[in-house]
């Protein structure tokens, strides 16, 4: 059995794979897509919003108005995730991976259908409603992209393929700021076919998803359907003999036959749960509110307060820089550990931000501190794709064993778009109120973050090394599906430190 892992490993990816992994993608995508698209043009949809309240109501809006329809444009779409992250396991389960993928989709069409028609309907209800199902939308997307492609690769690409979620996401964010140009789409006219767009990625998977395999794993693990779980493994790995993986599956699946599923009330009650999904709220906690979302949202109308003189090839400048950096992390996860490259990043973070605010507050005396401030929001973009960025996720389901995993990852998603809302609602009204020193707030909660992860998050790379090195590829989508599956039921973290503290409890 090990020569035959061994084999694999060596194997490259077949056209069935690559196709597969990238059809997926396409969904996450679709997200960042999304993240990105309604930062440039924030300002010729507002003249929008007031130009239909003239023609409604005789009067120019009201500014307080303008800015509650635009927030909730922007934030609304959190909501939408919110609610979709908690049916990506029950949708999963009942559709299967693929055509749950296939359904969503019929989302982005109402979504892209809603927003790409409000300005022709002269009306801003149209857009703030397709923001909520396209969010609704990326809430699944972002659930079943990771989960498919997770299934579907060899154990040894796991974590490589994993990756692409991401890297597709930023790849998205800046897709969007580029078409956001004025010169392109991001004009009075055509912002309504910039929103719209999204339903092209859509159409693409669409065409696709048909040639893709369903996930084998999901076919024999929750379906027990041995032959076609076969017959799609067949197609992935490009071999006739898929006896060996058959019976890694099989393994998997009595082990998961074995652990007690364990709901989210559970979680909180139990003290054997309690502290991991604290720690587990905390991270995605400090994901969201480390700031980086007010950057991606609102960078173009920062940058103009900061008086740089092209605001949005600034933005595409953060894009790149992020799309960049998440490159760059793939290699360091895999190097460095987990809870040093996380407060690596909200220190980096941390001290970009105060920078960040320095700068702005000298701009009136000192002309250059605009590229100061540019440079520090770049550093601070680099930063959290090294840390806060990707790790949060992983190290969820490092913390849990396949029992408790899924109500763990229900949680974690909830509480991620949670804050992800109240950034997206409440920035522009902080950033209204405090001016320049809104960054000062990010760098505290920040600091706070990292003094938090120094004295309680551990180290799991070290500690679970030695067993998941054996059987599992240990990045981050290998870990959602299989990682410290050797733990003991009842003591899920027996092999990581904050458990050994009793005080903690
Ligand atoms: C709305 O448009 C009117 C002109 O139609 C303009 O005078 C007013 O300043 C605009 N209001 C806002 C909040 O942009």
């Amino acid at each position: 059995m090990p020569a035959g892992f061994q084999q694999l490993e060596g194997e490259a990816v077949t056209g069935t794979l690559a196709l597969s992994v990238f059809t997926a993608v396409l969904g996450s995508l679709t997200f960042g897509y999304n993240i990105g698209v309604i930062n440039a043009p924030q300002k010729i949809i507002e003249a929008d919003y007031n130009a239909t309240w003239v023609h409604r109501y005789g009067e120019p809006i009201p500014t307080g108005t303008l800015t509650s329809l635009w927030s909730l444009s922007v934030a609304i779409f959190s909501i939408g995730g919110m609610f979709s992250s908690f049916c990506v396991g029950f949708i999963s389960e009942w559709l299967g991976r693929r055509k749950a993928m296939l359904a969503n989709n019929f989302l982005a069409f109402v979504a892209g259908s809603l927003m790409g028609m409000s300005k022709l309907c002269r009306s801003f209800e149209m857009m703030i409603m397709g923001r909520f199902v396209i969010g609704a939308y990326c809430g699944l997307a972002s659930g079943l992209t990771p989960m498919y492609v997770g299934e579907i690769a060899p154990t040894s690409l796991r974590g490589a393929l994993g990756t692409l979620h991401q890297l597709a996401i930023v790849t998205g964010i800046l897709i969007a700021q580029i078409l956001g140009l004025e010169s392109l789409l991001g004009s009075e006219d055509l912002w309504p076919v910039l929103l719209g767009l999204t339903v092209v990625p859509t159409v693409l998977q669409m065409g696709l998803l048909p040639f893709c395999p369903e996930s084998p794993r999901f076919l024999y693990i929750i379906r027990c359907q041995e032959h076609q779980a076969k017959r799609g493994l067949r197609r992935l790995t490009g071999r006739q003999e898929v006896g060996n993986i058959l019976a890694e599956m099989k393994e998997e699946k009595r082990r998961m036959d074995m652990e007690r599923k364990v709901s989210i009330a559970e979680l909180f009650r139990s003290s054997l749960y309690r502290q991991p999904i604290i720690i587990s709220i905390l991270l995605q906690l400090s994901q969201q509110l480390s700031g980086v979302n007010a950057i991606f949202y609102y960078s173009t109308s920062i940058f103009m307060k900061a008086g740089v003189q092209s605001p949005v090839y600034a933005t595409i400048g953060a894009g790149v820089v992020n799309c960049a950096f998440t490159v760059v992390s793939l290699f360091l996860v895999e190097r460095m550990g987990r809870r040093t490259l996380h407060m690596l990043g909200l220190g980096g973070m941390c001290i970009c931000a105060i920078i960040m605010t320095t700068a702005l507050a000298l701009l009136d005396k000192v002309a250059w501190m605009s590229y100061i401030s540019m440079l520090a929001i770049f550093g601070f973009v680099a930063f959290f794709e090294v840390g806060p960025g990707p790790i949060p996720w992983f190290f969820v389901a490092e913390l849990f064993s396949q029992g408790p995993r899924p109500a763990a990852m229900a949680v974690a998603g909830c509480s991620n778009w949670t804050a992800n809302f109240i950034i997206g609602m409440g920035f522009q009204y902080v950033a209204d109120l405090c001016g320049p020193y809104v960054f000062l707030i990010f760098a505290a909660l920040l600091l706070f973050f990292l003094i938090y992860t120094f004295f309680r998050v551990p180290e799991t790379r070290g500690k679970t090394f030695d067993q998941i090195a054996a059987n599992f590829n240990q990045h981050s989508l290998g870990g959602m599906l299989d990682m410290n599956m050797d733990m003991d039921v009842d003591k899920p973290c027996t092999e990581l430190d904050y458990l050994g503290d009793d005080g903690m409890n």
